[in-house]
């Protein structure tokens, strides 16, 4: 069966808001962040489709001299890369029946397209837990793991007021992996 992958759209929101409520916890995603992705300059962001149904997306962005990274961690990343230009492939989810069926590689291999034409350097932020096959699929693609930095979305969780589908009410501790292609 056919993937088919096309730009988000306001019209995708809220089935990307209910995947990501059960990926990742309720308000991770919202609407106003999605529109930060689909109507930025500098966000991109792709829906993968199987059997006509919408099965999983990913957002990206790219941070440039002209984008300046909306938080610290993204500024650290920026000196542990020593570039202040790289792309972030940022959060994907495939629904739990359409996964390990290559939609999450297309949808990868969709964004490193788009990466090309932007920027070089691109850096993955991975949820670190057991069961995160993402990084599998990173490995393939020739991405390299640098570091780990814990809590990494302690503060974001806090101000975004999101509840990690593992910690629970903010803050989320969990601990993210940084790879780097
Ligand atoms: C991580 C995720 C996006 C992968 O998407 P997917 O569509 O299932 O991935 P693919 O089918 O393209 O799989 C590619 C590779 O990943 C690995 N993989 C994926 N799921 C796997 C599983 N359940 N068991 C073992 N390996 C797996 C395999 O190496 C696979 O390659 P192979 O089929 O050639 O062996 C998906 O599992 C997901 O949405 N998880 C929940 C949300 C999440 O944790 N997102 C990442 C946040 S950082």
């Amino acid at each position: 069966m056919a993937i088919r992958i096309k730009n988000i759209t306001a019209d995708d929101f809220d089935e990307i808001i209910f995947l990501c409520d059960s990926a990742f916890g309720k308000n991770y995603i919202v609407k106003d962040y999605l529109e930060q992705f689909v109507f930025a300059e500098n966000g991109f962001g792709f829906v993968a489709f199987y059997k006509n149904e919408l099965a999983g997306f990913v957002l990206n962005n790219v941070f440039s001299n002209n984008y300046i990274p909306e938080n610290k961690l993204l500024i650290k990343i920026s000196f542990l890369i020593s570039t202040q230009e790289f792309g972030v492939l940022k959060t994907m989810a495939i629904k739990e029946q359409y996964q390990q069926k290559g939609i999450g590689n297309a949808l990868i291999d969709y964004s490193l397209k788009t990466f090309g034409e932007k920027t070089k350097r691109i850096v993955s932020i991975i949820w670190d837990h057991p069961g995160n096959y993402l990084t599998k699929l990173l490995e393939k693609k020739h991405f390299k793991y640098i570091e780990t930095i814990p809590d990494f979305w302690k503060e974001e969780s806090t101000n975004r007021k999101f509840e990690c589908k593992l910690c629970g009410s903010p803050p989320c501790l969990c601990t993210a992996q940084i790879w780097l292609k």
